[in-house]
């Protein structure tokens, strides 16, 4: 009936991107910083959020949907409590402390999962949506998502923070994927 409101809710409509995968080039090259604080920024961290949860991940940073952007969501409770959800615009890691070894995924190499060194604790400085500075601890499981995806935002992916030789076993399973029309 009332077309314009439709069109509204069409407009405001969150959406699914797609997740680009290992080699595409945009996953490393450094994001550009955000300068604008606009509803484009807000409608992208929106879709980012969306395209995480429909793949059950715990990290998104804009590369990955072919932005390159210093943007980063991240949610560790898959969208079930949204005083979880984060948005870091612009992140820094500015302290770093001790040492973790766990395994990590990455949404852009689907079924690879390898143990990575990571610090254990990392303080972090980012802007939210609207350009606010702050800054936050994260240890564990949320510091190394903080690392895994500001490391995203300088074009280093984590097959790289991996041993040359797990790193050769990684490619080659890629490679057999690729082969298979499975990648
Ligand atoms: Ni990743």
């Amino acid at each position: 009936m009332d077309t314009s409101n439709r069109y509204g809710a069409f407009k405001k409509n969150k959406m699914i991107l797609k997740i680009v995968k290992y080699p595409e080039p945009v996953l490393q090259q450094p994001g550009e910083p955000v300068t604008e604080f606009n509803g484009e920024l807000k409608k992208l961290v929106a879709d980012m959020f969306e395209t995480m949860y429909a793949s059950q991940g715990i990290g998104l940073a804009a590369p990955q949907v072919a932005v390159s952007k210093r943007v980063t969501v991240i949610d560790l409770s898959l969208g079930k409590d949204p005083a979880q959800k984060l948005v870091l615009i612009n992140p820094e890691v500015i302290l770093r402390e001790g040492k973790q070894y766990e395994e990590e995924g990455c949404l852009s190499f689907p079924e690879i999962r390898e143990k990575i060194s990571r610090a254990a604790k990392v303080s972090i400085r980012a802007q939210n949506e609207k350009g606010k500075w702050f800054e936050m601890d994260g240890e564990e499981l949320l510091s190394r998502a903080f690392q895994h995806e500001i490391d995203h935002l300088d074009g280093m992916l984590f097959i790289f923070r991996m041993s040359a030789l797990k790193r050769d076993l990684v490619l080659r399973k890629i490679r057999k994927l690729q082969r298979e029309g499975t990648w």
